[in-house]
């Protein structure tokens, strides 16, 4: 089996992402959305985001629709059935992702390979609600995907040899670099950036510097694109504080721990970009 035809859970953020790329290079895509409404403005922001592309000269107006047709949409996990290998890309929650594979399961041919693109859920805890425990695997993009060029690979304690090449190959195919990380919670990258985020708060609480100075400092003084409290308002700060929250539960350590400043903005709604405000304000 080689993968012909993909398939992607969700049409937020990440699951756009994911199915533009696989678009562009020249894979058959069907992508899939809980409402009309969600999977209409989730087509239509990639359809935008290629708009922009086009405008910048680097895809032409063809590329942009042909694009555009390698990918149909539905509301119906049912038409990912011919789909090779299936990418889930929805909210953080283990029961939600439990019940998509093991629907999933039930859906694709048998040798077909399921991953999902979680941050932070355990792998195999996914893997254990199907039967095809060997067939499923980590894929972890980065935000924004058309632009981040690495995606972590991850394999759990009985994933196959054989889907960790077939995801690779896809990888490759996307133009992305990929890193191989074991099911430990936070892969590599969240492992190491989440504390860094964690603590970037802990400062602006403590009183070191101000917001501004502290993401300036990282900015120009690491030579980073973003400063940390940025850089999490772009992730989500509810996001940051579920990986959180799972690497303080897996290993115990204070440094995983989220300032109580960090959980109070998350009760109040203030996640960041995607809600408009965050440590910073956003037009939407
Ligand atoms: N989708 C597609 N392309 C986008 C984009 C998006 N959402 N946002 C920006 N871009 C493109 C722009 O079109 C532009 O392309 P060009 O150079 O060909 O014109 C390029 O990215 C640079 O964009 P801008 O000039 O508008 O702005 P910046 O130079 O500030 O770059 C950025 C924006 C690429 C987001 C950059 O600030 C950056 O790399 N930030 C760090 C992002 C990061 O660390 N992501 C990882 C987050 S962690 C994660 O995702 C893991 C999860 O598990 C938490």
């Amino acid at each position: 089996m080689t993968v012909e035809r993909i398939g992607v859970v969700g049409c937020g953020q990440m699951g756009g992402g994911i199915a533009q790329v696989c678009a562009l290079a020249e894979y058959p895509v069907v992508v899939m959305e809980q409402t009309p409404d969600l999977l209409h403005r989730g087509l239509a922001r990639i359809d935008a985001q290629l708009g922009r592309d086009v405008e910048k000269g680097k895809l032409s107006a063809d590329q942009r629709q042909a694009a555009m047709a390698r990918i149909s949409g539905t509301t119906d996990l049912s038409s990912l059935s011919e789909c090779d290998l299936v990418v889930e890309a929805v909210v953080e929650n283990l029961d939600e992702k439990r019940r998509i594979f093991a629907a999933l399961d039930r859906i694709v041919k048998p040798d077909a390979i399921l991953a999902s693109n979680t941050s932070s859920v355990c792998i195999m805890e996914i893997a254990a609600a199907t039967e095809r425990r060997d067939r499923v695997a980590g894929m972890h993009f980065f935000n924004p995907v058309p632009v981040m060029p690495v995606v972590e690979v991850v394999k759990t304690i009985v994933t196959s040899d054989d889907a960790i090449d077939q995801i690779c190959a896809v990888a490759d195919k996307l133009h992305k670099t990929v890193v191989l990380a074991k099911d430990t919670p936070g892969f590599i990258v969240n492992l190491l950036l989440v504390p860094y985020l964690l603590d970037a708060i802990r400062a602006l609480e403590g009183g070191v510097a101000s917001r501004d100075d502290i993401d300036t400092a990282m900015k120009l003084g690491c030579g980073l694109p973003m400063g940390p409290l940025t850089l999490a308002d772009f992730i989500g700060l509810d996001t940051l504080l579920y990986i959180g929250d799972v690497l303080l539960n897996e290993f115990h350590q204070e440094k995983y721990a989220a300032p109580p400043l960090l959980r109070r903005m998350v009760i109040a709604g203030m996640v960041g970009r995607k809600s408009g405000k965050g440590f910073y304000e956003y037009t939407r």
